[in-house]
């Protein structure tokens, strides 16, 4: 019993350790997380304000779009594959009283519509965000802002901010 008990515990650690390995667009990567003052920064970049809808594209435990929310005012819409991800967020979005702001949806955020964004926050690998481009053109109203960490865009740069590896793109 104790012996079973070791192993499962010795299979939770060793996914835990390759978790972090995994490519951050990868659902099975849990530990790439924007932490809450570099999605603080993110915000001020783009002045996002209490008029603005945020979608944030693979929105993880949610942390970035409740910063958006308490501090800007703002709205958010979260998209998330992950299902422990996305029912954490839930969670915590709900314990935080901010469901009527914030909206989540569980799936692929390529599959969903994103025109109703004025800023867009991604963390994603740059093979992801290539990906996105013809989306973002497509779908997106004429500029729209779009915040990256830490990976550059093939799109018009608005401004940068070195320190925090955040970068403001436009349409
Ligand atoms: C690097 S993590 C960033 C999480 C969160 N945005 C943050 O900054 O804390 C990337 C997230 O995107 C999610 N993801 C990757 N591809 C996705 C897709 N096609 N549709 C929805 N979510 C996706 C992953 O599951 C992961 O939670």
């Amino acid at each position: 019993m104790l012996l079973n008990l070791f192993i499962v515990l010795v299979i939770i650690f060793l996914v835990f350790l390759l978790s972090m390995v995994w490519p951050p667009d990868s659902p099975w990567s849990p530990w790439w997380r924007t932490s809450n003052k570099v999605a603080r920064r993110a915000f001020k970049l783009a002045n996002l304000t209490e008029k603005d809808i945020v979608f944030e594209l693979g929105s993880g435990e949610g942390l970035a779009l409740m910063i958006a929310s308490e501090e800007f005012g703002a709205r958010g819409v979260g998209i998330e594959i992950d299902p422990i991800r996305f029912y954490l967020s839930r969670l915590l979005v709900w314990r935080k009283g901010l469901t009527d702001k914030i909206k989540l949806k569980r799936g692929n955020f390529f599959k969903h519509d994103i025109s109703e964004a004025s800023v867009v926050f991604v963390y994603l690998v740059p093979k992801a965000l290539d990906r996105l481009i013809p989306k973002f053109q497509r779908e997106l109203k004429k500029g729209t802002r779009i915040v990256s960490y830490k990976y550059e865009m093939d799109l018009p740069l608005l401004k940068e901010d070195k320190e925090y590896g955040l970068r403001l793109y436009t349409t």
